[in-house]
């Protein structure tokens, strides 16, 4: 067994003892427990300073696991089909012997249901024989790590067990369709598109955040803001501040630095690259970040979502 296979199974160990564990996933790093254990399942929230009314996501490696947890749907079952293992999560009506604890819900009848990409995560998830319920492996309200070291430097003082699997291949959250109502209904943007959805199953709706306020809690907080504050404007730089620039335009002048998503203008790179930068920058401590919007097309939709979030 190599040694990245035997970090695996001793992580398994440790999320079977109810321990948490720091993974990879190809969208960012998790912060994972035995969805089936409360108690172990109260430790994220309390480590990451998560307010209970937001619920997590569960996380599989195997659709037949999937299916004894929720009730599942024609839509369902088209788009796991089509898609999984994929950055695509499903909300769905949870099985009357669902095995996934009340506090990882917080206490909705609906659950978030997800398997990722990547394989690493799959590994585990097998290897611990349960349902892994994992948020981004951030302190609350702060950027979710990309990276090995990012999650290591936000959370290594508080948890015990982490995977190196390396930088996230997406680099941004998995997308969230809701499909416990009539019309299939995007609650948050990631890293599948609307038109990939739609070729699927039709036309999608995008919930507003009055319609989200009770469904995706998670939606309303104040995420992805950097310390130093984001703004959508390059008027006027002030003293140290750095301009995230997109594509193969001239950047404007006057900022103390600057990184381009993608200078080809690759959609896909930028989302790799966005939080990569984002802690970037936070690290140098510049005063404050001025970004451009991407063009609203793929993962750029997600990306600008997370943008204008940011600037709010
Ligand atoms: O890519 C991802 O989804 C990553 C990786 C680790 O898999 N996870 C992630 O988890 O982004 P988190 O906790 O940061 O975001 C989960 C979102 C929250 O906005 C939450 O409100 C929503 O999912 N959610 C979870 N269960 C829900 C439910 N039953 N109904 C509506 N929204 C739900
Ligand atoms: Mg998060």
């Amino acid at each position: 067994m190599d040694l990245l296979q035997k970090n695996i199974v001793l992580c398994a160990e440790a999320i079977k003892r109810g321990a948490l564990v720091c993974f990879p996933t190809e969208t960012v790093y998790g912060l994972g427990a035995d969805a089936t254990n409360a108690e172990a399942v109260v430790k994220i929230y309390e480590t990451k300073e998560r307010p209970k009314i937001n619920p997590l996501i569960a996380h599989y490696a195997e659709l037949s696991e999937v299916e004894k947890d929720v009730i599942v749907n024609d839509n369902f079952l088209k788009l796991s089909k089509a898609f999984w293992p994929a950055p695509i999560s499903f909300v769905l009506k949870k099985s009357e012997n669902c095995r996934i604890c009340d506090v990882a819900t917080a206490g909705l009848n609906t659950i978030a249901v997800r398997i990722p990409r990547s394989e690493i995560a799959r590994n585990l998830i097998k290897n611990a024989g349960v349902p892994i319920v994992a948020p981004s492996a951030n302190p609350s309200g702060l950027l979710s790590p990309v990276s090995f070291e990012q999650a290591k430097k936000m959370l290594g003082k508080k948890v015990k067990y982490f995977l190196d699997g390396g930088e996230c291949e997406v680099g941004v959250e998995s997308t969230i369709l809701d499909l416990t109502i009539e019309t299939p209904t995007i609650l948050r943007f990631g890293g599948i598109t609307i038109d990939q959805i739609e070729r699927i199953i039709g036309e999608v709706n995008i919930a507003t955040k009055e319609e989200n306020s009770p469904k995706a809690p998670g939606m309303l907080l104040r995420h992805y803001r950097p310390k130093c504050g984001l703004r959508l404007s390059q008027n006027n730089p002030i003293e140290n501040e750095a301009l995230l620039w997109f594509g193969t335009e001239t950047p404007p002048a006057g900022f103390a630095i600057k990184k381009n998503l993608s200078s080809k203008g690759d959609i896909n790179e930028a989302a790799k690259n966005l939080f990569n930068f984002l802690h970037q920058f936070e690290e140098l401590g510049v005063s404050r970040i001025s970004a451009i919007l991407v063009p609203e097309v793929g993962v750029g939709i997600a990306i600008n979502d997370k943008l204008r979030r940011a600037a709010e």
